[in-house]
């Protein structure tokens, strides 16, 4: 996207845009500059860390509108500045998300003005982290963002590269042209309000006996960004995941199953009622024939492991008479076009997605192409979230 974001999309949106403490706080500027000359009425909420980065002049001066740090602030009449902020917002952008603000508002606390009204909000929370590669990776950083993302919060980046601290690794913020695609995902119209949508996720396990099994890479990354963006898109969304350590997000109807025989089945109990069937799962194409209820002996002779093929669940659907619209995924490590043309084309897919195994699965980040019969569509890399919100665009699109 360049500098120049569509007016039209913006105007009379309001974002409330919350800075941490973190030098990531300067790109906090040139967002605020952006999105106001797009239209957006920008209201700055800034940490006692952030003022120590930036000062509050700045942001008055690039938004027009006054900037509140203060939870005890006496200028608003009724003294309730976390209330009537929050209420007053389409949305909350916090850019930069510091580590300490992230594990603040992940444990639900309001010990300044910008933790209040996130706690109190009644609107979408978009956080744009923003830190060291080794808080970033520390797992209290990482339980505070699954904590969140759980309950709603999109998560948007980091991304790798260079830091303040001269390290090189994650936690660069996402740019601010990047971040306003992310919150424009986010107040985008309710295009798929009201429709049933059922999301297939995660890998499969398939047992071989007790203790071991075939499984794969796949982390549900994926699936769970396109839950989380169907949501905000107003669908109602079932969830059928495979194993996964990710928190799983608030939809409608969270279903958890092992292994491909048991997607199969509880795809098959809520096909009926779908209207959009989204298969990102990474089911496993064979499971064993036998599975040993005890652990199988070690022995100095060669093993042979007999499979055989699971059902193929996406192929299943899209062989119903009255199928919904169904959408692939196709995860490749080579040929990634002829291979997603010939995959759509056997599974009878309105539209099938495809990107490169090595450059998608377990990452945060995708690059995907898109295959209708239109013809093909790329959505360069971008952090999975981002993704997501404009796949369920042009799927609102595509199906009528
Ligand atoms: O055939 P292939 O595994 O490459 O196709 C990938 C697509 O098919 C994905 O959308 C995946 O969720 C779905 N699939 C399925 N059941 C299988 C294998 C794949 O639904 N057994």
């Amino acid at each position: 996207m360049n500098e120049s974001v569509s007016a039209t999309s913006w105007t009379e949106k309001r974002l409330l845009l919350g800075v941490t403490g973190g030098v990531a706080a300067y790109k906090a500027a040139e967002l605020a500059r952006l999105l106001t000359q797009s239209g957006t009425d920008v209201q700055t909420v800034m940490t006692e860390s952030a003022c120590r980065f930036i000062g509050p002049v700045t942001f008055q001066s690039l938004t027009g509108n006054p900037v509140f740090t203060d939870l005890w602030e006496t200028n608003t009449t009724n003294n309730m500045a976390h209330i009537n902020l929050s209420r007053n917002v389409d949305a909350i952008l916090i850019a930069p998300a510091s580590a300490d603000f992230i594990a603040r508002i992940a444990c639900g606390m309001a010990d300044d003005l910008l933790a209040t009204l996130c706690l109190a909000r009644d609107c979408p929370l978009i956080l744009a982290p923003a830190m060291n590669r080794q808080m970033w990776e520390n797992p209290a950083t990482q339980r505070n963002l699954n904590l969140l993302k759980g309950d709603g919060v999109l998560v948007c980046g980091p991304v790798n590269g260079e830091q303040a601290c001269g390290e090189i690794g994650m936690g660069r913020m996402l740019e601010p042209c990047e971040l306003i695609e992310a919150v424009q995902g986010v107040l985008q119209p309710k295009l798929l309000q009201g429709r049933n949508v059922l999301i297939t996720a995660g890998p499969t396990y398939e047992a071989i006996d007790a203790v071991r099994g075939i499984t794969n890479i796949s982390s549900g990354k994926m699936g769970y960004a396109v839950a989380r963006a169907a949501l905000a898109a107003g669908a109602n969304v079932t969830l059928i995941t495979g194993p996964s350590c990710l928190v799983a997000p608030a939809v409608s109807k969270l279903l958890n199953v092992i292994s491909a025989n048991e997607m199969m089945e509880a795809v098959k109990k809520e096909i009926s009622q779908t209207d959009i069937f989204i298969s990102v799962a990474a089911v496993a194409d064979f499971r064993a024939a036998k599975i040993s209820k005890q652990k199988i002996k070690k022995t100095d002779e060669k093993f042979t492991l007999h499979l055989e093929p699971n059902p193929d669940i996406l192929g299943y659907v899209s062989n119903l008479s009255k199928p919904p619209f169904c959408v692939g995924f196709a995860a490749e490590t080579e040929d990634l076009e002829n291979n997603a043309v010939l995959k759509r084309k056997k599974k009878k897919l309105p539209l099938l997605v495809a990107n490169l195994v090595q450059e998608s699965i377990g990452s945060d980040e995708s690059a995907l192409v898109l295959f209708d019969d239109a013809g093909k569509h790329h959505l360069p890399r971008a952090p999975k979230d981002v993704q997501a919100q404009h796949l369920i665009k042009y799927i609102s699109l595509a199906y009528k």
